[in-house]
């Protein structure tokens, strides 16, 4: 049985997620996902954190169909995801994978945001202003013509996110998105996730990112859920993140000059 909200609503929603008991290994015997289960309603941001090896990426590659379930059951929208249902659960999620080469294959840069949008039937006109926009979005049309291949890792990694964009996705699912980003870039993205008002799940070790981002927080540890609550309060709970390898939030460190405790625990406003 899968996990089912009180309110009708979000039951009729495209843009849930919900995971029941997932399990999953790989070929060589490793246990992954160890039974894992949550419920993401319309329009919730989420973290997901969790020391290396945790199963955030293999939870994430779930959500897209790119893995199929072992064992449990995975609902994205009106959708449980099986063979059957991949084509409709592509449509419904974006997702950005943790290593960009895994996503970029076209001749150029526009090709590659292109290629979405076009496999959608859209005329080119249409196309052509998606393909503009969404690389906009990221900073990055001045890359349009050039090669993926020969970009750097955070040029890369904002072509990765302008595909997904592109493709105006009812739920973004992003694994380490700000891994090679510079700060200005990392600041640029930031601020355009959050006007991204559909669902988001973010897999990430940047908890001042989290912090910016995500109202809730799920912490995964050995392939299972370790806590999932207000980030606030997931970030303030020192021996959870201890027992789970997480640093706190540079923001909630204090200052190691003057002692004072907290920088500001609370989510803080965009600096513009
Ligand atoms: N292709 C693979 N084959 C075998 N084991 C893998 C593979 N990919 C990941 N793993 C293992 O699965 C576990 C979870 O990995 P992963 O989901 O990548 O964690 P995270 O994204 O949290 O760092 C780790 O023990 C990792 O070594
Ligand atoms: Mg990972």
């Amino acid at each position: 049985m899968i996990i089912a909200p009180s309110n009708l609503e979000e039951i009729m929603s495209h843009h849930i997620v919900a995971v029941e008991n997932l399990r999953f290994s790989y070929p060589d015997g490793t246990a992954a996902l160890n039974g894992l289960s949550f419920f993401i309603g319309h329009g919730e941001s989420v973290a997901v954190v969790g020391a290396n090896g945790a199963g955030k990426s293999t939870l994430l590659q779930h959500l897209n169909g790119y893995l199929t379930p072992q064992q449990g059951l995975i609902r994205i929208g009106d959708f449980h995801l099986n063979k059957a249902t991949l084509r409709e659960v592509r449509r419904t999620v974006g997702m950005v994978f943790q290593d960009p080469d895994d996503q970029l294959f076209m001749p150029t840069v526009f090709d590659d945001v292109a290629f979405g949008p076009l496999n959608l039937g859209l005329p080119a006109e249409e196309v052509e202003r998606l393909v503009t926009e969404a690389l906009e979005d990221v900073g990055a049309l001045q890359l349009k013509d050039r090669p993926p291949h020969h970009l750097s890792g955070g040029e890369k990694r904002a072509v990765t996110i302008a595909t997904v964009l592109a493709m105006n996705p009812d739920i973004l699912v992003m694994d380490e998105p700000n891994t090679g980003l510079d700060p200005r870039a990392r600041r640029r993205l930031i601020n355009q996730l959050k006007q991204f008002k559909h669902t988001k799940i973010i897999a990430t070790h940047d908890l001042d990112l989290v912090l910016d981002l995500c109202e809730r927080t799920i912490v995964i540890h050995d392939g299972k859920v370790m806590a999932d609550g207000k980030t606030e309060e997931i970030f303030a709970d020192r021996p959870l993140l201890v027992k789970s390898h997480l640093e706190p939030p540079l923001r909630m460190q204090g200052c190691p000059r003057c002692g004072e405790k907290e920088l500001g625990s609370a989510i803080v406003p965009p600096s513009g």
